[in-house]
């Protein structure tokens, strides 16, 4: 079983020595590995029972040490990586050599970012190589916003987690790439999109809709719980479904009740709180007794847009 504890220089050592380590970030926690190490990379793979064909984000404590992961560093990347590293935004570059095949899943470019966490950042400092890390959650499910959460599902298959706290944004990175120099979002995430225009002018979106990630990954059914999870207006939702016991996810207002369980995800209606909480709401109704989960749309802007892009995945069959 996986120890649970803050010994960053302990995490390093077994990182060096080819061992996976649950980290924090400031988005949600990472199941980590050497990024330059194939055999730690498949491990990674393995442990989190995803399929080669998803690629992997290679986390560094620094912008020079892009540099040699990738083939050319546009000025517009730059740009986006000075005004937002370290922080909550993927930066998909042409690879270069160095970067195995398997982190990629053979694709021409590597997603890379510089986590904002401070733990994460010490042992980022403190390693000479990049750190692959997938949110450490089995492939498909919530992704874990605390320690706790990886423990329970992959601490069976790894030796140590690093404890960060719970992810102060709680979603994953925004990822951003260029086609033929238009900045494109591929995954909506805990950079808002309203702050990216404000840096480069419009960007263009490309979320993956389909089941075939083969272009910038997200499959269409993704961050699900086990019970059936439904998406829409909660009067609607609930005057459907009486007589059932029920988990609520809500933005602002309280819907509790007998044979209900209400998760409001912020009661002062900051979108930030709403994300903050959002995976940890999605296991506790998960893990409660309800037949049915309930969710409402947030408000369609900054990390809103993000939260519904999880919730309609989430809603997914
Ligand atoms: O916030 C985050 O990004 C977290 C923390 C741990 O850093 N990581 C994370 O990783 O969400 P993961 O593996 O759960 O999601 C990475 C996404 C995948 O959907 C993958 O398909 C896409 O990034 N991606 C990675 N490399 C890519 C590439 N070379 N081309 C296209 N898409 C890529
Ligand atoms: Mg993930």
């Amino acid at each position: 079983m996986a120890q649970i504890g803050t010994d960053v220089g302990k995490a390093a050592s077994l990182l060096r020595a080819g061992c996976l380590v649950g980290i924090p970030t400031e988005t949600v926690y990472g199941l980590a590995g050497n990024g330059l190490d194939p055999a730690a990379v498949l491990d990674i793979f393995k442990v989190k029972q995803r399929p080669a064909f998803d690629p992997l984000i290679l986390h560094v404590a620094d912008a020079r040490q892009v540099e040699p992961l990738v083939a050319e560093f546009p000025p517009m990347a730059r740009q986006l990586a000075d005004r937002f590293w370290p922080g909550p935004l993927t930066l998909l570059l042409d690879k270069s050599p160095l970067v195995p095949d398997l982190v990629t899943s053979g694709l021409p470019r590597v997603a890379i970012r510089m986590p904002a966490h401070p733990m994460a950042r010490e042992l980022l400092s403190m390693l000479e190589f990049p750190l692959a890390a997938p949110s450490a959650n089995p492939f498909g499910y919530v992704s874990p916003t605390t320690a706790r959460h990886v423990e329970q599902q992959l601490g069976q298959a790894i030796p140590y987690i690093l404890d960060g706290g719970a992810c102060q944004v709680g979603i994953e990175s925004t990822i951003i790439g260029f086609e033929s120099g238009q900045p494109t979002v591929y995954r909506l995430g805990g950079l808002a999109l309203e702050a990216i225009e404000a840096e480069v002018g419009k960007v263009v979106l490309a979320l993956n809709q389909s089941s075939n990630p083969a272009a910038p990954g997200m499959l269409k059914s993704h961050y699900a719980p086990r019970k059936t999870l439904l998406l829409g207006q909660l009067d609607d939702l609930l005057a459907q479904h009486p007589g059932k016991a029920l988990g609520i996810l809500s933005f602002s207002h309280d819907y509790s009740g007998s044979e209900r369980v209400c998760r409001v995800l912020s009661p002062a209606g900051s979108l930030e709180e709403a994300a903050m909480g959002l995976f940890g709401a999605l296991r506790d109704l998960d893990e409660s007794a309800v037949d049915l989960i309930l969710a409402e749309p947030m408000p369609d802007h900054g990390l809103g847009r993000a939260i519904n892009d999880r919730l309609r995945r989430a809603a997914a069959l």
